[in-house]
């Protein structure tokens, strides 16, 4: 399997993010509570060398709260501030203005030894494709401020977010490429949705995803679907497609539109919380 981002939207990607890191305190990095490893861009901690750091398991509401709160601490214990967040229905998001104030204090100190006071936090927000960029920051700005399904290399003149008195947003998501050296990982973001499925062949996709739901959550799809477990994935999507009756041409089993099926209810949680990858595997 060969994936690919291209690369003329990580070269613009990666310049943007060099001008717009200049301008601010405080990196909020938005990454996947289901990988929150595999949908990181170690990148940003070169970039962002300097920077308060804030990391934010977004769709904490599709992942297990318990593994939640491991990557929590797992976050934590490398020096980021962290906060588990669900950005499509606000969950989190109150508590997150302390965090920043928190997150800042040195540059707050730093400002007020200065002689500079009440200078508010500039904040922006970063992550790869589809982690909820631009959800995340119209919840936290309570109306349509930034338009959802940016693309990379796109933006007009530079706009701020007045959150309070003491918190401003950069109202355009830094975008992270994502980053992949070795071929699991790059599964995991084409699972989530953020490398394009014309990538890889959906029935691809869908076997991949089967093989890897049988080892980490047995049981999930055989009561989801009504299957019984067969050893060859292809088989497993075979009996999705019966039992959802995905059919083609009258009466064939549609293993395609098994596969789109079986992806579209992992991706909106509809197999339950799953968590697809462990902090003390790392
Ligand atoms: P991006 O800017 O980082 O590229 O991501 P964007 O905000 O466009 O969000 C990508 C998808 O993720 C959207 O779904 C969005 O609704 C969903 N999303 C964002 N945050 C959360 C969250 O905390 N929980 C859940 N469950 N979903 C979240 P979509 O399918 O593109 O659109 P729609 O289904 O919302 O219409």
């Amino acid at each position: 399997m060969n994936f690919q981002w291209y690369p003329g939207h990580m070269t613009k990607a990666k310049r943007m993010m060099q001008e717009n890191i200049k301008l601010i305190d405080l990196v909020i990095e938005l990454v996947d509570a289901r990988v929150p490893l595999a949908s990181r861009n170690p990148d940003i901690d070169e970039l962002g060398k300097n920077k308060a750091r804030l990391i934010l398991l977004n769709k904490a509401d599709l992942a297990e709260d318990r593994k939640n709160d491991e990557w929590k601490a797992y976050f934590e214990g490398r020096g980021f501030f962290c906060v588990k967040v669900n950005s499509k229905k606000g969950g989190g998001l109150k508590s997150i203005q302390n965090v920043i104030q928190e997150a800042c204090q040195e540059k707050i100190e730093r400002d007020r030894k200065r002689g500079i006071l009440n200078r508010p936090v500039r904040a922006m927000v970063v992550g790869i494709p589809n982690v909820g960029k631009s959800t995340f920051i119209n919840s936290l700005a309570g109306k349509a401020a930034a338009k959802t399904g940016n693309k990379p290399g796109v933006t007009k003149g530079k706009q701020w977010i007045r959150l309070n008195k003491q918190v401003e947003l950069l109202d355009t998501p830094g975008i992270l490429w994502p980053k992949f050296e070795d071929q699991s990982v790059g599964l995991k973001l084409a699972f989530i949705g953020s490398i394009k499925d014309e990538i890889l062949q959906v029935e691809e996709l869908g076997a991949e995803l089967i093989r890897f739901l049988y080892q980490v959550y047995p049981g999930v799809l055989e009561s989801k679907y009504g299957i019984e477990k067969a050893e060859d994935p292809y088989v497993s999507l075979n009996r999705i497609a019966e039992s959802r009756h995905c059919l083609v041409r009258g009466n064939e089993l549609d293993a395609e539109k098994a596969a789109r099926l079986l992806m579209d209810d992992f991706r909106n949680g509809k197999l339950g919380r799953l968590t697809l990858e462990y902090p003390e595997q790392m």
